[in-house]
Order: C-alpha cells, then structure tokens, then sequence
C-alpha cells in the first residue's frame, strides 16, 4: 500500500488506450467495498464512458475539469441524503479508494471538486450534473473522477519533502 501511496499523482492527461473491462469489474468491486458510517451504504456511482456525456461533465465547472473530456472513464461519485447524514465522508472515501485501485492496476486518475463549486453564475455544478445525468433530488454528488492511461506521469513526491512538522506527538 506504501508504494501505491508514494507513486500516485494526479493524472490530467490521458492516452486514448481503453480500460480493460477486468479492470473496470475491480474498480467497481473496490467502490462496493469502501467503508461507511454504520455500513449505512448511502453511496451511489455512474460510470461515464460515452465521449460525449464526458465532454458535458468536463464544463462541469468552468476551471479543473477539463481533464474528464480525455479520460477513459469517469465515476460520478454521489451520496443518497435520505439514507445518511454523513454523506460527505462516505463518498470522500469511496473516491480516494476508487483513485488507489486505478493506481495499483496501473492507471491515473484525477478528482473534479463538486461541491461547493459553479457550473456558471447561474447554476451550481452539482445541480448541472444532477440535470445532465437525470439523478433524483436525494443524490449530493461529492466528485467525479476522472480515470484512464497516463500520458505523462508526475514523480513521486521526495520523501524529504513531506511537510514532517504536520505530525505532532501526543499533543499540537
Ligand atoms: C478534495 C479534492 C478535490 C480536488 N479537486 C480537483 C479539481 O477540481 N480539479 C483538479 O484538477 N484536481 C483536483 N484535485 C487534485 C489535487 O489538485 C491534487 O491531489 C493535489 O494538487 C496534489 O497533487 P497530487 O494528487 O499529484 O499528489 C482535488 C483533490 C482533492 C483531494
């Protein structure tokens, strides 16, 4: 897991080599199996790989997501609010679980910010996402994340340049 951790960056740009469908049945088995609260599963995903429903999410926002028009695949990762009051924790897992696995099977991957975000002046970006994919007014979507081969791959962050001084002992 240590290795996995030290050689993921964020991914923005994308081959247009295709996902394996072996890989897509982990990535979904692994979204299946991230952790929540009170195992109340509140968590649900879209898996996006029509070119043009991409290109809608990528103008989700008007900045940093435009990578999702190049990728193989994106995960809309959403949390139903009837069935969970910690919603936002449930989906941050299952999205940074999802980033891993890609990771461990040997592709990038890349989150778009949704909450607290704008489509335009007139419409939040989780309201344009709801319209766009037709989802009921129970679901919050928390990210999509956008997966696929990495065309150039960041290196590893040097160890020596961790921020060490975060961790405290026992007290701040
Ligand atoms: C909660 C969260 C929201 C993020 N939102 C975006 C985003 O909207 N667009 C983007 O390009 N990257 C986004 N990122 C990726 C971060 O910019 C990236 O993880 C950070 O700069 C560290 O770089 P690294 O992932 O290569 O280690 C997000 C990451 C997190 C954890």
């Amino acid at each position: 897991m240590i290795e996995i951790l030290r050689n993921r960056r964020s991914t923005r740009k994308f081959t247009s080599e295709k996902i394996s469908d072996e890989q897509l049945n982990v990535l979904k088995e692994a979204l299946l199996l991230a952790p929540t609260s009170r195992n109340f599963e509140p968590c649900e995903f879209i898996i996006v790989r029509d070119k043009e429903m991409l290109k809608k999410l990528s103008v989700l926002k008007p900045h940093g997501a435009t990578f999702l028009a190049e990728c193989d695949t994106a995960f809309v990762i959403c949390g139903d609010t009837d069935k969970s009051d910690v919603c936002v924790e449930d989906t941050s897992i299952a999205s940074i679980i999802l980033q891993l696995t890609a990771e461990s099977l040997g592709l990038g991957s890349c989150w778009a910010q949704v909450r607290m975000r704008n489509h335009n002046e007139e419409m939040q970006s989780d309201e344009y996402i709801k319209q766009t994919l037709n989802l009921p007014a129970n679901l919050m979507v928390t990210s999509v994340i956008g997966i696929g081969y990495a065309e150039t791959k960041l290196s590893p962050k040097d160890f020596d340049s961790l921020k060490h001084e975060k961790i405290h002992i026992e007290r701040y």
